[in-house]
């Protein structure tokens, strides 16, 4: 029987149920499938304050880890596939995801397997994804396979519906807003992406996954929400630095700076953010071939 394993974090279910969607084929095919869930020590409050979202930024730009509970899952299986499924935080893969890339026992799970990454976020990925993509195979994995499924709203109206939903747990279409995060349909439609990973886990054939996904459109990437997300990652870690600054003499101070921070990147993603699609509008006139094989040779693996 073959085996796939499922290693994932999902604070409010949204991920979980994507993978659900993408695993469900793979089961119906009478493959094994199994899930093993990263539980932090200390869970993330959900819906978070204002202070709590943005008092992960420091360790979200820092990547740096945090203990997890013991894993429920063995490695061993043996695992035919191992798909990780995570969500971003501040342009990163999460903290508690980006904890088991840096957890002692990754290896264990990873070395000399093919890996799939998927991702359920609301639209910036795709330098979190590079990142992972090295962390795999530093691991000893191979990756065979890339998903993206984002919130298909604009950048600025996801940004509003995703605050309500992060900071006071409403997720429901309000007032023009619709209902925040993925939409449902798009969740179920990709099962698609399901049936044809089990038919590559069934033949031997993972390996070649890819094309077939991409053609089913797993991943789609903006040029201008790729521009954003390289002028954000520039200036992230400035504002890690001045956030973490004096907490060596002044402990309060990281609080204090979180604040201002708060306000800084939300008044940001209101000018920066129409700014930049001006610029790529205008960039991609004069170069866009460049911006074209970037993108291809962001969406190509195995
Ligand atoms: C602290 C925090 C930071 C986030 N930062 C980003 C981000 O930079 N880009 C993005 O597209 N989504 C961001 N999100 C949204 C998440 O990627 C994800 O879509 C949402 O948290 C729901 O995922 P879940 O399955 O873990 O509940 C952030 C969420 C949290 C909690």
């Amino acid at each position: 029987m073959k085996k796939v394993l499922v290693i994932h974090y999902s604070q409010t279910g949204q991920l979980s149920g994507l993978l659900d969607s993408i695993v469900r084929p793979l089961e119906e095919a009478g493959i094994q499938v199994d899930r093993l869930a990263l539980r932090p020590v200390t869970p993330y409050p959900f819906p978070w304050t204002r202070l709590t979202f943005f008092n992960a930024f420091p360790e979200s730009v820092g990547r740096d880890p945090i203990p997890l509970q013991p894993f429920e899952i063995p490695p061993d299986g043996p695992y035919d596939l191992v798909i990780l499924g995570y969500t971003i935080w501040f342009l990163n893969p999460s903290i508690p995801f980006n904890s088991f890339l840096k957890h002692p026992d990754a290896a264990a799970y990873i070395t000399d397997r093919p890996v799939l990454t998927v991702i359920g976020v609301r639209n910036m990925w795709v330098m979190a994804q590079e990142y992972t993509r090295r962390a795999v195979a530093s691991l000893g994995g191979r990756m065979v396979g890339h998903i993206t499924v984002v919130d298909r709203s604009n950048n600025l109206v996801s940004v509003i519906t995703i605050i309500r939903w992060m900071f006071w747990g409403k997720r429901d279409p309000f007032f023009i807003f619709p209902a925040a995060g993925i939409r449902q349909e798009d969740v179920d439609a990709s099962s698609r992406f399901g049936r044809t990973i089990a038919k590559h886990v069934e033949t031997g054939t993972i390996d070649r996954v890819q094309p077939d996904l991409l053609r089913e459109g797993a991943i789609k990437i903006k040029p201008s929400l790729l521009m954003l997300e390289k002028r954000a990652l520039f200036i992230f870690p400035k504002y890690r630095a001045y956030i973490l600054g004096k907490v060596h003499k002044d402990p309060a101070s990281r609080l204090r700076r979180v604040k201002v921070f708060s306000v800084v990147l939300t008044v940001g993603v209101f000018i920066l953010g129409p700014l930049t699609n001006l610029t790529t509008a205008l960039v991609s006139l004069v170069k866009r071939r460049e911006l074209q094989e970037e993108v291809e040779r962001l969406s190509k693996y195995g």
